[in-house]
C-alpha cells in the first residue's frame, strides 16, 4: 500500500521538497469544521443510496466528531506529506476504522470537496460580516438622536458646498453599509449551489444523491429547494463565487478607507471637527503633545491588502482552463487574508464611530462661512421666476460682492440685493444663513431637517431587528 492515498500507480517518493511546496494544510487547516460537516453529509448520502450500511455511516459520523474535537483541541499534528486538510482528516478516520473509513470518499473527489468546503466556510464567514455591519450601522443610527440639532458643512471636492443635517452625515454610512450587505446576500446565492458529487469533473456512475447532499448541508434556493450545480465541468473549476465575497469584502474595505480619511481630516488641528477618544489614538515616542489616529490609518492601510487580493484571485482564475486545476489551492489565501482583515477592521470600526466626538464649538464658530446658502438663495430665485443660469449669475456676483466686502450673504442689505436681481424681496431673510437653508432642504434623500427625520425613523425600524 502506498503513503499516499493517490499513489497506486506511482512508483517513485514524492521530493519532500515537492511535498512542502504543494502542501496547502499551513492555511487550510482553517477548513476543518466544515470538512467535517461536508463528509458527515456525504456519508448520510450514501447510505441514503445504499452506498453504506445504517452502522458504517454512524461509525464515520462519530468518528469524524472525535477528529474533530481533537483538532479544535489542537491535537492533530499537521503533516506536510498529508498535503491538506481533507487528507489529513480522511486519513485519521482510515486509521482509526480501517475499510469503514475507506469508504468515505466514493462518489466524491476532492476537486468538489474543496469547493463544497470553502463554500460552507464562505456563507460562515459573509454571515458573521453581517452581523458585525449591521453593528457599525447601528453605531451610525445611534449617533443621530445625540446630535440631531447639529448642522454640518457638506464638501464637495473638500470644498464647501452645502450644509446638511448631522443626521444626515452618520446616516450617508448606514447606506453604503447597506448596500455592502445586500451585497454579501447576493453572493450568498450563488455560494449556496452545491458542489459535492461533481467529483472530479465528470460526477460519477455511482447512484448518488446530490439533492440530498444540498438538503443536508443547507444549500437551498430561496424557496428552500435544494440548489445543486448543474455541470460538474464548471464546478470543479468554478471560484466566481469566491471572487464575489473577495470583492464585496474589497468595496467594504474601501467604504471604510474613506469614512478613515475623512476623519482623518476631520481630526485636525486645521479642520477641528472631530476628537477621537485616548482609547483609540495612539501617542508619539518623542513629541508629548500628539495623538495619532493610526486605528483609522491603520483602516485606510489595510484596505491596499483587500484591494491586493481581489487582484490575486482575478489573476488567478483568468488563464484556468477547464476544469480543476491546482493554481485554485491558492485561492483561499486570498479570501483568508480578505476576510480577516476587513473582519478586525469592522470589529473595531462602531467602537470608534460610538466614541467620537463632534467638535460643536469650533464647528458652528466656521459653520457660516463658506456661502453654504449661496444654492439656496439661487434657488430662491429660480422660485420667483429668474431663469435657473440667471440666478447663478447673480449669485455668483452676489458672493464676490461679499469677499469683497468681507461680509456673508446674509449680512448683504435689502437695497445691496436688489441691485443685483430685482426679483429680490425682504422674505429673501429667511432663505440664507445656513439654518434657515436646513430648514428648506426638503427633496427626498436631501439633507434638511424634515426629510432627514424620516430617514432616522426609517433606519431605526428597520435595524432593530
Ligand atoms: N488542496 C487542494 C486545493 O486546495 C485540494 C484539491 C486537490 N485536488 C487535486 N486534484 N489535487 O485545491
Amino acid at each position: 500500500m502506498s503513503a499516499k492515498p493517490w499513489g497506486g500507480a506511482f512508483d517513485e517518493k514524492t521530493d519532500p521538497l515537492v511535498e512542502k511546496f504543494t502542501e496547502s494544510i499551513s492555511f487550510d487547516h482553517r477548513l476543518a469544521p466544515v470538512d467535517i460537516r461536508g463528509s458527515q453529509a456525504h456519508a448520510r448520502m450514501l447510505t441514503k443510496v445504499g452506498l453504506l450500511s445504517e452502522q458504517e455511516c454512524q461509525l464515520i459520523v462519530a468518528t469524524l466528531d472525535t477528529i474533530g474535537g481533537e483538532i479544535a483541541r489542537g491535537e492533530m499534528e499537521w503533516k506536510t506529506e498529508l498535503e491538506d486538510i481533507h487528507m489529513h482528516i480522511e486519513s485519521a478516520l482510515i486509521q482509526r476504522i480501517g475499510d469503514v473509513g475507506r469508504k468515505l470518499h466514493t462518489g466524491r473527489s476532492r476537486n468538489d470537496q474543496v469547493s463544497t468546503d470553502l463554500k460552507l466556510y464562505v456563507r460562515e464567514c459573509l454571515t458573521q460580516l453581517d452581523q458585525l455591519l449591521l453593528e457599525l450601522q447601528r453605531a451610525f443610527v445611534d449617533r443621530c438622536d445625540g446630535d440631531a440639532d447639529v448642522v454640518l458643512p457638506g464638501f464637495t471636492h473638500l470644498q464647501r458646498a452645502q450644509p446638511v443635517m448631522a443626521a444626515h452625515y452618520w446616516l450617508a454610512y448606514c447606506e453604503k453599509f447597506q448596500r455592502d450587505r445586500d451585497r454579501l446576500a447576493d453572493c450568498l446565492k450563488r455560494v449556496n449551489v452545491l458542489p459535492l458529487g461533481a467529483a472530479a469533473l465528470a460526477g460519477t456512475s455511482l447512484p448518488i444523491d446530490r439533492h440530498e447532499s444540498a438538503q443536508l448541508l443547507g444549500f437551498v434556493a430561496d424557496d428552500l429547494s435544494p440548489a445543486v450545480a448543474a455541470n460538474s465541468l464548471d464546478v470543479s473549476s468554478d471560484r466566481d463565487f469566491l471572487a464575489e465575497a473577495i470583492f464585496d469584502m474589497s468595496l467594504i474595505a474601501v467604504h471604510l478607507s474613506g469614512w478613515a480619511e475623512e476623519w482623518i481630516l476631520w481630526c485636525t488641528t486645521e479642520f477641528g471637527f472631530l476628537k477621537l477618544p485616548d482609547a483609540y489614538t495612539t501617542g508619539s515616542s518623542i513629541m508629548p503633545q500628539k495623538r495619532n489616529p493610526d486605528v483609522l490609518e491603520l483602516i485606510r492601510g489595510k484596505s491596499a491588502r483587500v484591494i491586493a487580493d481581489v487582484t490575486q484571485i482575478l489573476t488567478l482564475l483568468k488563464g484556468l482552463p477547464l476544469a480543476y486545476n491546482r493554481d485554485l489551492q491558492e485561492d483561499k489565501l486570498a479570501f483568508f487574508d480578505a476576510f480577516d482583515t476587513v473582519y478586525a477592521c469592522v470589529e473595531l470600526a462602531p467602537r470608534v464611530v460610538r466614541r467620537a466626538k463632534l467638535q460643536l464649538e469650533s464647528i458652528n464658530a466656521r459653520l457660516e462661512e463658506g456661502f453654504l446658502d449661496a444654492t439656496t438663495l439661487m434657488e430662491y430665485l429660480i422660485s420667483r421666476g429668474v431663469p435657473m443660469r440667471t440666478g447663478h449669475e447673480v449669485v455668483g456676483k452676489l458672493v464676490r460682492l461679499c469677499e469683497s466686502k468681507g461680509c456673508k450673504l446674509a449680512e448683504l442689505s435689502l437695497p445691496e440685493l436688489q441691485v443685483a436681481c430685482d426679483k429680490i424681496e425682504a422674505d429673501v431673510s429667511n432663505y440664507v444663513g445656513v439654518r434657515n437653508v436646513v430648514a428648506r432642504l426638503s427633496s427626498f434623500g436631501s439633507g434638511g431637517r424634515n426629510p432627514v427625520l424620516e430617514r432616522v425613523a426609517s433606519w431605526k425600524s428597520r435595524l432593530q431587528s
